[in-house]
């Protein structure tokens, strides 16, 4: 059932008529409000005190997921059923954090290949090559738990752009360098011809490419066919989404830099908010809560975009690394059954790293005619910093700025006489707060927001899990490159080419 057939969908836009919600200033004074919408699980706080609804449209959104049988969804997916259908696929990373993963011989060969390079103290340097799912999620791991990996040094490389490949190797030597190429499909354009160049460098240097590169993939026979031996290949599982793939063997840059106990921790986190995703209510079920939020801003009051500010430098990457995950899932217009839908999905996801974002779009969420919904992240400690410890008091600066921000976008402030100074106020934010990044804590944010992803999905009746919309610029792109298929180029593209290329 499409949103605009479910019956509670009339019944909140019929109340719609009679209620107005440019009231937040008044709103957020309420103090039953806190015992409403707040919700907390294990260190995480969860505030929507300041999202433009009342109580009696919270309790229609959650029958509205009632209606839409999303916890018996929720079910299907997780037993194990199809639901990708149009991949005819199983959606299985929710089985890669759980602790049975840890018997498999699949975790055995990943571990003991870790180990093994670690143990080797002549790589210095490990590069993560791939693109989108196989290169957003380690990297944004990456730069959340910094300051718990050790070991060798760890670089990304993901654009086609041979600048960024050069960067990378003006830091790296052949010799000391492992290249893990993570490419699901290994079809993959960018990575294929990174790797290409990645063997070539190092034969220059006379390393050859299996001692010196892995392939991580579904196409076990491709990477073979490339020059990969069969101990250097590592499997990804068909059924593990692109977006969910950081979990997989695509995760192994995360898990070189976090080492074995604090990677356990990571997956323990992502499964303990699974967890809650899979058995709560949903009156308290924080993703679907999240999920009803994107509905209600994006479907019934028509705001096209959904802003996410992480008040932490270390999560600099989780705004690209989300924009991927709900934009690549969700953005779609037809429903599972393959039917036009009659209301949009995904919202545009956008965002930076506060405070650094204050001094850029702020602007816009301020003043701007449209009104977008916000994210507001925010650890509440600063991580344990021994050497730079005397420094690490400015981190309350971000805690105030993000309040602040919460706060200024809500209440707003009048002023009729000099309308430039004026700040209209009612701008919706939700603030996620949790004690301190860690693995288990960023195990359990990453967790939220993919469930969140998946929770709307359901809600809109679309598949969550394929991405057809990527394919044709890819197959353009290979025609002109084969010289095939000219004649259907516009004569401006024709042109282009002909001045360019
Ligand atoms: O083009 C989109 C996409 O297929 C993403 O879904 C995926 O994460 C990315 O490309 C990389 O794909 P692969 O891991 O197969 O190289």
């Amino acid at each position: 059932m499409q949103l605009a057939d479910n019956p509670i969908t009339k019944v909140i836009f019929e109340k719609l008529k009679f209620k107005d919600f440019n009231n937040l200033s008044n709103l957020i004074y309420d103090q039953e409000r806190i015992a409403e919408f707040q919700f907390k699980f294990h260190d995480f706080k969860i505030d929507i005190t300041r999202q433009t609804l009342d109580k009696e449209i919270k309790n229609d959104l959650i029958n509205l997921a009632k209606k839409a049988k999303i916890k018996s969804k929720i079910k299907k997916m997780v037993s194990g059923f199809k639901i990708n259908q149009s991949e005819n696929r199983s959606v299985d990373h929710f089985g890669l954090r759980k602790k049975e993963r840890f018997e498999t011989q699949e975790w055995k060969n990943l571990i003991n290949f870790t180990n093994v390079i670690l143990s080797k103290r002549s790589f210095k340097t490990i590069v993560n090559v791939g693109i989108g799912g196989s290169d957003l999620g380690p990297l944004m791991v990456n730069r959340a738990l910094e300051s718990f990996y050790k070991g060798p040094k760890i670089f990304y490389v993901s654009n086609i752009d041979p600048i960024n490949l050069i960067e990378v190797f003006e830091k790296c030597d052949p010799e000391t360098t492992l290249f893990i190429i993570a490419s699901k499909s290994f079809g993959t354009l960018e990575t294929r011809e990174n790797a290409r160049i990645i063997k070539n460098w190092l034969a220059e240097s006379n390393v050859s490419l299996n001692d010196a590169m892995v392939a991580v993939t579904s196409s076990k026979e491709k990477a073979k066919k490339w020059g990969f031996k069969k101990s250097n290949i590592f499997h990804v599982s068909e059924n593990i989404g692109g977006r969910y793939s950081l979990w997989s063997s695509v995760g192994m840059s995360i898990l070189f830099g976090l080492g074995e106990d604090n990677y356990k921790k990571f997956l323990h986190g992502a499964q303990t908010m699974d967890e809650h995703f899979v058995n709560e209510e949903i009156e308290s079920n924080i993703p679907i809560i999240f999920a009803l939020l994107r509905i209600w801003n994006r479907n019934f009051l028509n705001r096209n975009n959904h802003c996410i500010v992480p008040y932490s430098n270390s999560l600099s990457k989780l705004p690209a690394w989300a924009q991927q995950l709900e934009m690549e899932s969700n953005g779609k217009s037809v429903d599972i059954e393959g039917q036009t839908l009659k209301m949009p999905a995904s919202p545009l996801i956008w965002g930076e790293v506060g405070t650094n974002a204050q001094h850029s779009f702020f602007q816009f969420l301020h003043q701007g005619l449209e009104t977008t919904p916000i994210d507001i992240l925010i650890p509440r400690k600063p991580i344990k910093n021994k050497k730079f410890s005397h420094l690490m008091t400015n981190h309350k600066h971000l805690i105030v700025n993000a309040i602040a921000q919460a706060e200024a976008l809500a209440i707003g402030s009048v002023d009729f006489t000099n309308k430039n100074k004026n700040f209209p106020g009612n701008r919706p934010s939700t603030i996620i707060s949790w004690e301190e990044n860690n693995p288990f804590s960023i195990g359990m944010l990453i967790s939220l927001y993919e469930n969140v992803t998946i929770a709307s999905g359901f809600l809109w009746n679309i598949n969550s899990f394929d991405q057809w919309g990527v394919e044709l610029g890819k197959s353009i792109a290979n025609d002109i490159s084969n010289n095939d298929g000219d004649e259907k180029l516009s004569p401006s593209a024709k042109d282009f080419l002909k001045k360019c290329i």
